[in-house]
C-alpha cells in the first residue's frame, strides 16, 4: 500500500466529514484494531530490518498525521455544532415577556404563598435566615454537638471557608437555624415560621441536593403540644383542601425537640391518582416537638418561664402530594413547558 496515497485519502475523507459520527468512523477505519494503518504495522513483521527502521518511522509519522487531523476536525465540528446551537437557541432578552398573562407560577411559590397565608392567618409572622449558615447556628446550638449522629444523618455542603470559630461554613441542612436566630433577637412571646431553602448532599425522584422547608416556633409560658397537635391539623386540612383529615402522630427523636414527634397523613390510591386524607396508607410530612429547654437556654430564654414548640415540614414533599407530581428534580429543571403546564395563572389566587 502506498503510505502517500492513504495520507492523500485520509484527508480527502476527513476533510469531507461533517458530524462527529463521521469521525468516529474514519478513526475506526484509519487506527482501529482492523484499520487500514494499523494493517500496515502489522506488515512490517514480513520486512527486513533495514526496511522495518525506515517504513516503520514512516508509518509510524503517517499515523501520527492522520491522528491529529482527525482530533483537529473534530475539535472544528464540536466547535461547528456548539455555535450553531447558539445562534438557533438565542433569546432575545431585549424582548418583554409575550404576555403577563401568560406567565405561570411555579408550584413552589404557589405552595410558599399558600403556606405564610395559612400560617399568617394563625398569627404567625415570617423570618428569614442565610443559605449559608454557621456551625453554631445549623447545629451546635440545637443541641447537635459535634460527634452526634444527626450531623451525619443529614449529608452536609461545607465550605471551604472559615467562620469565627474557625469552623468551616454550611449550606444550611434545614430551616431550624433560623428559630436560633429568632430566640436570640427576639424577646418572647415568638410565634414564627420560616419558609426557605435547605441543602443536602442527595440526589434522586425523591430528594434534591436544594430543597425547601417551613421551620415553625411558638414561645409563650404555656405553648403545649396539644396546641402543636391542632395547629397542625389546621394547617393540613386547609393546604390540602380535605376538612375530615386523617392524621396520627408517632414518637420520634430530634435532638432539638424533646418529646419529639413525627405527623402522618393517610392516603389512598384509586384509579392511578394519590387521595389525601383517607387510607390505610401513611405519608410522613414533618418533624416537630416541644422545644427543648436546653436549645431555649443556649438563646438565653428563661426556660423556667417560657416553653414551646416547633416543627419543619419539607416543602417540595407536600407540593408533590397535593399537586401528583411524582418527581422533585422536574421542580428544578426550569423547563418552560413544565411551568406552562404545571404552573399556576392568575386566576388559580
Ligand atoms: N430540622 C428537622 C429536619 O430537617 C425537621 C424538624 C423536626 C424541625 C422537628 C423542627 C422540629 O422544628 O421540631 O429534619
Amino acid at each position: 500500500m502506498d503510505i502517500n496515497q492513504v495520507l492523500k485519502d485520509a484527508s480527502k475523507e476527513i476533510g469531507l466529514a461533517n458530524s462527529q459520527a463521521d469521525i468516529q468512523n474514519l478513526k475506526v477505519s484509519y487506527l482501529g484494531k482492523k484499520g487500514k494503518i494499523t494493517e500496515l504495522l502489522k506488515s512490517l513483521k514480513d520486512l527486513s530490518l533495514e526496511e522495518k527502521k525506515t517504513i516503520g518511522a514512516q508509518i509510524n509519522s503517517l499515523r501520527d498525521s492522520v491522528d491529529s487531523l482527525i482530533k483537529g476536525k473534530l475539535l472544528k465540528i464540536k466547535k461547528d455544532e456548539i455555535n450553531s446551537k447558539l445562534l438557533n437557541e438565542s433569546i432575545d432578552i431585549s424582548f418583554p415577556p409575550p404576555s403577563s398573562i401568560d406567565a405561570k407560577v411555579h408550584p413552589i411559590s404557589k405552595t410558599f404563598d399558600e403556606v405564610i397565608s395559612i400560617f399568617g392567618s394563625m398569627g404567625y409572622a415570617v423570618a428569614e435566615g442565610p443559605d449559608i449558615e454557621t456551625d453554631f447556628y445549623n447545629f451546635s446550638a440545637l443541641n447537635i454537638p459535634e460527634d452526634h449522629p444527626a450531623r451525619e444523618m443529614q449529608d452536609t455542603f461545607y465550605i471551604e471557608d472559615k467562620d469565627e470559630e474557625n469552623k468551616p461554613f454550611v449550606l444550611r441542612t434545614h430551616t431550624s437555624p433560623v428559630q436560633i436566630r429568632t430566640m436570640l433577637s427576639q424577646e418572647p412571646p415568638i410565634k414564627i415560621i420560616a419558609p426557605g431553602r435547605t441543602y443536602r448532599c442527595d440526589s434522586d425522584a425523591t430528594h434534591s441536593p436544594m430543597f425547601h422547608q417551613v421551620e415553625g416556633l411558638f414561645i409563650s409560658e404555656n405553648a403545649n403540644m396539644s396546641d402543636l397537635k391542632g395547629t397542625l391539623i389546621e394547617f393540613c386540612k386547609q393546604f390540602f383542601e380535605v376538612q375530615d383529615l386523617k392524621v396520627r402522630f408517632r414518637p420520634s427523636y430530634f435532638p432539638f425537640t424533646e418529646p419529639s414527634a413525627e405527623m402522618d397523613i393517610a392516603y389512598h390510591v384509586k384509579n392511578n391518582s394519590l387521595h389525601i386524607g383517607e387510607g390505610d396508607k401513611w405519608l410522613e410530612i414533618l418533624g416537630c416537638g416541644m422545644v427543648n429547654p436546653v436549645v431555649l437556654e443556649n438563646c438565653k430564654i428563661d426556660n423556667s418561664i417560657y416553653q414551646g414548640f416547633a416543627f419543619g415540614m419539607g416543602l417540595d414533599r407536600i407540593t408533590m402530594l397535593k399537586h401528583g407530581l411524582t418527581d422533585i428534580r422536574s421542580f428544578f429543571n426550569a423547563n418552560l413547558n413544565w411551568i406552562n403546564q404545571n404552573g399556576f395563572g392568575l386566576g388559580d389566587y
